[in-house]
């Protein structure tokens, strides 16, 4: 499958940081995949802060400066290799070198999935073109869904496929729009629905991906049933599941109809 997965969104705040940290983290320590995340937000790059990494010598601002190679890097944190930004790099670097630069270590993930910048300029433009295929995350309300619209824009104009919609920080649906309505104006599925809560707050405050500071959390359990699908392996039920099986929610469904398009009909 394609495996260099980008996190984007136009508006900021939405969570790609958390999401990516996460389901980097899900895929390295539940399902043993070879992950390199990167920070590909050059003008705010928080990754390292989800991931433990503060102060870092060398970032992908050097990568793309022509400074250092890639390979040197990465940091090593919660199972996954991590490609961190610099907040205070001022130098001359190139954003839409990214792709190039990716090459060179590709063949040794399973996955690579980079955390992109809202700006809509070549910060996001260098995710869209050096991923294979990308998540929008959104928040339920107007104004983020106007600017989500814009994303999926810029990822179909490259040719980029768009597997879903993730959507997070979900508050009260009655004051939120619904989900059928959300897949009919993107024309998208939603593929993944985290509410808001305090876990990510938490998490980050202990500078760990949510997938490692409490798998209990439903934040976690959602990003665990995007992982399985993205790795092709069965998603663990819980007994109450099993116990007391219900109709299949919307993304679910959307979940399995992404794994048969990524992993074909065995799924
Ligand atoms: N489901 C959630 N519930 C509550 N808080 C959340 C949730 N998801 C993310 N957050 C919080 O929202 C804030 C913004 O999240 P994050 O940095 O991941 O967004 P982002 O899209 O990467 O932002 P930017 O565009 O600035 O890079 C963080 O404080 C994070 O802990
Ligand atoms: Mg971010």
């Amino acid at each position: 499958m394609s495996k260099v997965i980008g996190m984007i969104s136009i508006k900021g705040g939405v969570g790609k940081t958390t999401i990516s940290a996460s389901l980097a983290s899900a895929l390295s320590i539940i399902h043993d995949k070879k992950v390199l995340l990167v920070d590909a937000n050059y003008s705010a790059p928080n990754l390292g802060l989800h991931m433990d990494i503060v102060e870092p010598e060398s970032t992908i601002h050097d990568v793309l400066a022509g400074r250092v190679r890639l390979s040197d890097t990465i940091h090593s944190r919660f199972g996954v290799d991590v490609v961190p930004g610099s907040y205070f790099y001022n130098g001359k670097f190139n954003m839409l070198k990214l792709k190039d630069r990716l090459k060179t270590v590709k063949r040794d993930y399973d996955f690579i999935i980079i955390d992109s910048s809202p700006n809509v300029n070549d910060e996001i433009l260098s995710t869209v073109l050096a991923s294979d295929g990308l998540f929008i995350v959104s928040t339920p309300d107007y104004p983020t869904l106007s600017c989500s619209l814009r994303a999926a824009k810029i990822a179909k104009q490259r040719g980029k496929k768009v597997y879903g919609i993730i959507l997070n920080k979900i508050k009260n649906p009655r004051y939120e729009i619904n989900l059928q309505d959300i897949e009919v104006v993107m024309d998208l599925p939603v593929v993944a629905r985290i509410p808001e809560d305090s876990t990510g707050l938490k998490a980050l405050f202990h500078r760990k991906p949510i997938s490692v500071y409490n798998k209990r959390s439903r934040f976690a359990k959602e990003i665990r049933k995007l992982s399985s699908v993205l790795s092709d392996k069965k998603e663990r039920k819980s007994v109450w599941d099993v116990l007391f099986p219900s109709d299949l929610r919307r993304e679910e469904v959307n979940r399995q109809l992404l794994r048969k398009a990524l992993h074909g009909e065995k799924a």
